[in-house]
């Protein structure tokens, strides 16, 4: 909503076009803005005129002013132009109930136009059917229609309350460095060559992650950051090369201090952006219980069909597959879902294909018949008793079907997960409209990169275990959990932050466990490892994806609806074609040759 007029009035310009109202009848206005559309009805020439805030109709018409209406005859989609008029109502049957200015309309008594236009590659209207690649390559077009408008006042508004916010709550917003040094937050860096200093590289940060946590050695108590960050990853709907987070970091905290602010900060933006009222605190499970139930880290909660474990059924099962995992210390896990008849042969065959392809040896299925038979390829190895067993402890109903996957935790977990999803998706079962926020800590500390047989960390080095799993960091680190947390909106990631080791020895051996050359980590990060050794306070933050959240209150399906400027899936920026070939003596200002290597 665009209040204020008089805020807006200009040398140019008395009011603005969509706020003009009835009230206003015969009064004189000055508006400037873009034709969207003219119709010329011989006797009259219409125009609806545009600016941010709206569209009114103008009309042209020779008995109130002539020259106006015979200028308004070159006037083409996409003009800009000033006009002056006077304000009059409408007769009722010409009343459009569509637009805010529908009951008025501007008679023109005088017409300059500042900026012909050639016609546009797409009529904004229609911009939901045009493909994107298009859309990005006219972006000053689109950014013109209602949804583009829409969706970055919408973040713009998120932005100021946000910044409000951290104001009132003691905050300062200090900035930190773009040129930087590479911090080792889990993606590959962007680049830039220094050419004042030969063949070295500053890294484009991937997040203020560690100046953030210096300043807190040095005692600015709490600060924040809409902070841009950069990353050079594999793109996705919700993934961007360049975004921005909202980034902060507090002295003397524990983990239910940054919490319990970032659910104040999101009541917030909820009541004044979207004026919606939420419930705090948020719900919370632990990372284990996230995997186990919904087979996610970050779970959609917004419907429940959970995954249930029914290893203690099949204990002593004659069935191969169930005996192997038991043995193997797997586990059997199931959806069950309401209704069978929702799912036809071949979209079960489909699921058993997507468990083979994720890893699992298989996927089996029982569907349930009006008599509690079970019919289904495995049912003969199934003895009465395992039956009677799943039926009251899974509450079995007639027409129920079972999707069991039995397997590694991991595995069964996964995928019976990535189903959920999509039987959620397929029957309806996700409430629209509706802001699940859901909290999951105790996180692992580490995870075992099998490919390149090493412990990574879930979060980033920095990030402290917890007191009573840290005793496990020499015996079995896979054993230590995390004092760390993601805040997941239905089913996305949209933040995550940690209470942060202040102990140089913890910090150092894990940075051994996870086999980082100390030389090298010195060289890295040698900085942060010697502020850490005068004296630090107990110290924690967390970083909200603004482009996500403001994604999702927008009800959008991308981020790019977000970003004025986004790259597309190959990180390529189509209006300005970059990146781009540099001239070789700019390069060789920067001491740098390129040669075409094969990366594959
Ligand atoms: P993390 O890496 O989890 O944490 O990032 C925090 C949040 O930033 C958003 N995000 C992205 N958004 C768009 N495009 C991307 N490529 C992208 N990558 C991440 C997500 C994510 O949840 N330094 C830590 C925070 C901390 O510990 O304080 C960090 O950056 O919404």
């Amino acid at each position: 909503m665009i209040k204020n007029d008089e805020v807006f009035k200009t040398a140019y310009r008395s009011n603005l076009c969509g706020l003009m109202k009835i009230e206003d009848s015969n009064k004189k206005t000055v508006l400037c803005g873009w034709v969207s559309k003219r119709r010329d009805h011989g006797k009259l020439i219409f125009v609806d005129l545009r600016d941010f805030s709206g569209t009114i109709q103008l009309v042209f018409d020779p008995s109130f002013d002539e020259g106006s209406y015979e200028s308004a005859k070159e006037i083409r989609t996409e003009f800009t132009i000033q006009i002056e008029g006077i304000i009059k109502p409408r007769s009722k049957e010409t009343v459009n109930n569509d637009i805010a200015t529908g009951k008025i309309e501007v008679f023109v008594n005088k017409l300059n136009i500042f900026s012909t236009a050639k016609t546009p590659p797409f009529v904004l209207e229609e911009r939901e059917s045009i493909d994107e690649s298009t859309r990005l390559k006219y972006r000053y077009i689109d950014l013109r229609t209602t949804e583009m408008q829409r969706n970055l006042r919408l973040k713009n508004k998120i932005m100021s309350v946000t910044r409000n916010f951290f104001e009132s709550e003691g905050f300062i917003e200090v900035e930190t460095p773009i040129l930087g040094k590479s911090t080792p937050e889990g993606a590959r860096d962007f680049l830039v060559p220094s050419r004042l200093n030969p063949n070295k590289f500053y890294a484009l940060p991937q997040s203020p992650q560690l100046f953030k946590q210096i300043l807190m050695f040095s005692g600015f108590d709490r600060i924040f950051q809409l902070a841009r960050c950069f990353r050079d990853e594999d793109l996705r709907a919700d993934r961007q090369p360049e975004f921005t987070q909202i980034d902060l970091e507090m002295s003397f905290v524990k983990q239910e201090d940054v919490i319990n602010l970032i659910e104040m900060l999101i009541k917030d933006i909820m009541a004044k952006v979207l004026n919606k009222k939420i419930d705090t605190p948020f719900k919370k499970l632990t990372w284990h219980e996230a995997m186990s139930q919904y087979g996610s880290d970050k779970p959609d909660t917004r419907f429940e069909l959970k995954i249930n474990d029914i290893s203690d059924i099949f204990m002593d099962s004659d069935v191969k597959i169930f005996k192997d995992t038991i043995k193997n210390d797997g586990v059997i896990k199931c959806l069950c879902v309401e209704n069978s008849d929702d799912f036809s042969r071949k979209d079960l065959d489909q699921f058993v294909d997507f468990a083979k392809k994720n890893g699992a040896g298989g996927l089996l299925w029982i569907k349930i018949d009006e008599n509690l038979e079970f019919q289904s390829p495995v049912a003969k190895f199934i003895t009465e008793e395992e039956k009677a067993h799943l039926i009251s402890s899974l509450s079995l109903k007639a027409k129920n079907l079972l999707l069991i996957i039995s397997d590694s935790f991991d595995i069964s977990c996964s995928i019976l997960g990535a189903l959920r999803t999509k039987i959620g998706n397929k029957v309806n079962l996700i409430k629209e409209d509706f802001f699940d926020f859901l909290w999951v800590y105790d996180f692992p500390l580490f995870e075992w990169d099998a490919k390149e047989k090493k412990y990574k960390s879930m979060h980033h080095p920095f990030t402290m275990p917890s007191e009573e799993t840290v005793k496990f960091l020499d015996e079995d680190p896979l054993k230590v959990k995390s004092v760390s947390y993601d805040i997941i909106l239905n089913g996305n990631e949209l933040g995550g932050g940690s209470i942060r080791i202040n102990n140089i020895d913890i910090q150092t051996k894990i940075l051994r466990l996870l086999n980082v050359d100390l030389e090298k980590a010195k060289e890295n990060f040698g900085f942060f490892l010697n502020a850490m050794e005068y004296g630090i306070p107990p110290h924690g933050g967390i970083a909200l994806g603004l482009d996500r959240l403001a994604m999702l209150l927008g009800g959008l399906k991308s981020i790019r609806e977000v970003i004025a400027f986004p790259k597309t899936q190959s990180a390529f920026d189509i209006m300005t074609e970059t990146p781009a070939s540099v001239g070789d003596v700019q390069l060789k200002e920067l001491h740098i040759k390129t040669i075409d290597i094969d990366t594959e």
